[in-house]
Order: structure tokens, then C-alpha cells, then sequence
């Protein structure tokens, strides 16, 4: 359809309107000052992943607990200071891991280009190497992040989507941060990668109210999973979300959930709603492999949009637990 002339610069506004939104990130970013940044990263995490394959969940996971939170800045890794409860602190991210894998990358980068190379940058290529690793899709990534200067746990406490949430809550969280109801459906697949801790799950096996197991599990899973988690106080015990391929990233996750046995509530409730069903029931198939492979990279470049910082806001920490 042609574009009346009175229209174009109204058409014209808009679309420079839209391209400040998405971010001033830029693939190729540190081509002229860190040539080698991707390279030396995906090499490091090759190391990593081959070392401790298990750490690609956490990795992946470390990425979205930053954007969501002040945006993708970094500000997961700080450290508390006097006076200051980081994120890192805060409840919902106790279970997170990989904090030290960071440091390494970023120190061989330091190494390479001092001073250039964003913390923020750093998780978001390493999120992306962990998905080929674990032997997902790949995506270019593009770059620019800047670091933040401030971390609070009280903040992630109250941003962060809790285990127990419906998809109303979590399609209003998602909303805040500029995503929609299919960016939840998709990046809820990354639970294809990793494990969780009993107190993540335990309300729907052990109800302390009533004694009623959640009946939105399938029963002989719950069965299955109250072996593991023996009562609501153990905290010991890890399940993976996608058991038999916890360390693949695949659609199988996907396929447990349409079964009702998706581990957390926020994935089974990925079945009540219509439209998120819909996607549900359609990867579970195993004929649309590609589809989400191609909608999770599209999420994940959405995701690393979030909020971030650039030109010359922030900072470029030279370590990624502590402002300079
Ligand atoms: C939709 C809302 C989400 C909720 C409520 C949620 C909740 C959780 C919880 C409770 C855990 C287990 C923590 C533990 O007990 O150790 C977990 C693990 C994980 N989450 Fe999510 N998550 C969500 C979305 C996402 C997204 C968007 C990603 C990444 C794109 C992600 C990646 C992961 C990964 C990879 C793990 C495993 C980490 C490990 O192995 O240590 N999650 N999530």
C-alpha cells in the first residue's frame, strides 16, 4: 500500500520513534575497539560449558534476572555494599549461579581491551553462547550495553515473575517490560535448561492449606516429584524442569507441559490461557522445532532490548561485581 504524501513525515516520525525505542545497540559495536570481543567470549564459555555443562541453565537464566530488573545493565552481579542490599541478595535470585563464570570472561576481556567491553554486553553474548552450547538456536547479538550504577534487592523482589504466578500476572509483568504474551510462552522455554530447587514447587505437592496436591499436575508425576522433595522445609533436593533432557535445548519442555507436568505453576498455567496454549499444544507436536527455534532468538533479542543503557550512561565496570 503507497504511502500518501501528506502521511510520510507523520510515517517518517513514527518509525524514528520506534527505532529510538528499540535501542541504540548495535551489532558490530566493538568492532573497531574489541575486534575480537564475540570470539574471546564464545571461546571461554566452550571452555566453561564443556567443564560444567550444567552451567548453561544458570547462565541463560543470570541474563533474564538482569533485564528484568533495571534492564539488561548488569546490575544482577553487583555485589551488597554497606548500606545497600544488591539484587544478587534478594530472594527470588539466591538460586542463581554462574556469577564467577562471568568474571572470567570478563577478565580475559579486560585483559584484551581494558575498559571497553560492558558487563551487560558480556551476560548477553554468554546468555546466547549457552543456548549453541547446550545446542540451540544462535542469534546475532547486538551491542552497546552500558553497566549500571545501582542495584536494589527490594527491587527485584517486586519485578521479578514469582514460580506461583497465573498468566494474567505474568502477561503483566511481561507487559511492563515491554513484552508480550507470546515473549512469555516462548521464553518460558528456556525452562528446557536446568533444574530448581523443592521450595520453587513444593506448594503444589504438599498443600499446606488443605493437604490437596495441585490438580493441575499430573498425578503420578506429583508422585514421582514428592519422592524427591521428601517435605516443604527441603531445600537440598534439585528437579529438572525438563527431565531426560534438562541439559539439551530442545522442545521437550514443551511436551511436559501439555502433559500437566510442567514443574513450576507459571509453566502449567501456560495451558489455561487460550493463546499460550495454543503455542503450547502446537511445539509439543515436534513439528515446529525450527518455528520456536526461530521465535525463541527473536524473545531473547527482544528481551536484551530491555531497558538498557548506552552512549554515555552508566559505566564500563572493570570488574562485574563492583562499580569502578
Ligand atoms: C515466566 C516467568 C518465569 C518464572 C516464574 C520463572 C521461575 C523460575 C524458577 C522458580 C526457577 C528455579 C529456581 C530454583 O529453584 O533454583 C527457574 C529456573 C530457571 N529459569 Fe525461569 N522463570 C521464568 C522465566 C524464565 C525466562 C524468561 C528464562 C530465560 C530466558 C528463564 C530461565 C531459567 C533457567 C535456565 C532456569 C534453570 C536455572 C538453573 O539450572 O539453575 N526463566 N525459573
Amino acid at each position: 500500500m503507497a504511502i500518501r504524501p501528506l502521511l510520510l513525515p507523520l510515517a517518517l516520525l513514527a518509525l524514528a520513534a520506534s527505532s529510538a525505542a528499540v535501542a541504540n545497540l548495535e551489532i558490530g559495536f566493538y568492532s573497531k575497539t574489541c575486534p575480537d570481543a564475540e570470539k574471546i567470549v564464545r571461546e571461554e564459555m566452550a571452555k566453561i560449558i564443556a567443564v560444567a555443562p550444567s552451567l548453561a541453565g544458570p547462565l541463560l537464566r543470570l541474563h533474564f534476572h538482569d533485564c528484568f530488573v533495571r534492564g539488561c545493565d548488569a546490575s544482577v552481579l553487583l555485589e551488597s555494599t554497606e548500606g545497600n542490599v544488591a539484587e544478587k541478595d534478594a530472594k527470588p535470585n539466591k538460586s542463581l549461579r554462574g556469577f564467577g563464570s562471568v568474571e572470567r570472561v570478563k577478565a580475559k576481556l579486560e585483559a584484551a581491551c581494558p575498559g571497553v567491553v560492558s558487563c551487560a554486553d558480556v551476560l548477553t553474548l554468554m546468555s546466547r553462547d549457552a543456548v549453541v552450547l547446550a545446542k540451540g538456536p544462535s542469534w546475532p547479538v547486538a551491542l552497546g550495553r552500558r553497566d549500571g550504577r545501582e542495584s536494589s534487592a527490594a527491587e527485584a523482589s517486586s519485578q521479578l515473575p514469582p514460580a506461583s504466578g497465573d498468566v494474567p500476572l505474568l502477561a503483566k509483568i511481561f507487559a511492563s517490560k515491554g513484552l508480550g504474551l507470546k515473549d512469555l510462552v516462548v521464553l518460558s522455554g528456556a525452562h528446557t535448561l536446568g533444574t530448581a530447587h523443592c521450595p520453587s514447587f513444593v506448594d503444589r505437592l504438599y498443600n499446606t492449606t488443605d493437604g490437596l496436591v495441585d490438580p493441575s499436575l499430573d498425578s503420578e508425576y506429583a508422585d514421582k516429584l514428592r519422592l524427591k522433595c521428601r517435605s516443604v522445609d527441603d531445600r537440598a533436593m534439585l528437579s529438572e524442569m525438563d527431565p531426560g533432557s534438562f541439559k539439551t535445548f530442545d522442545t521437550s519442555y514443551y511436551r511436559h507441559v501439555a502433559k500437566r507436568r510442567g514443574l513450576f505453576r507459571s509453566d502449567a498455567a501456560l495451558l489455561f490461557d487460550a493463546d499460550t496454549r495454543d503455542y503450547v499444544q502446537r511445539i509439543a507436536t515436534g513439528k515446529f522445532d525450527a518455528e520456536f527455534f526461530r521465535d525463541f532468538s527473536a524473545s531473547m533479542t527482544k528481551m536484551g532490548d530491555v531497558g538498557v543503557l548506552t552512549g554515555t550512561q552508566g559505566e564500563i565496570r572493570k570488574k562485574c561485581y563492583a562499580l569502578n
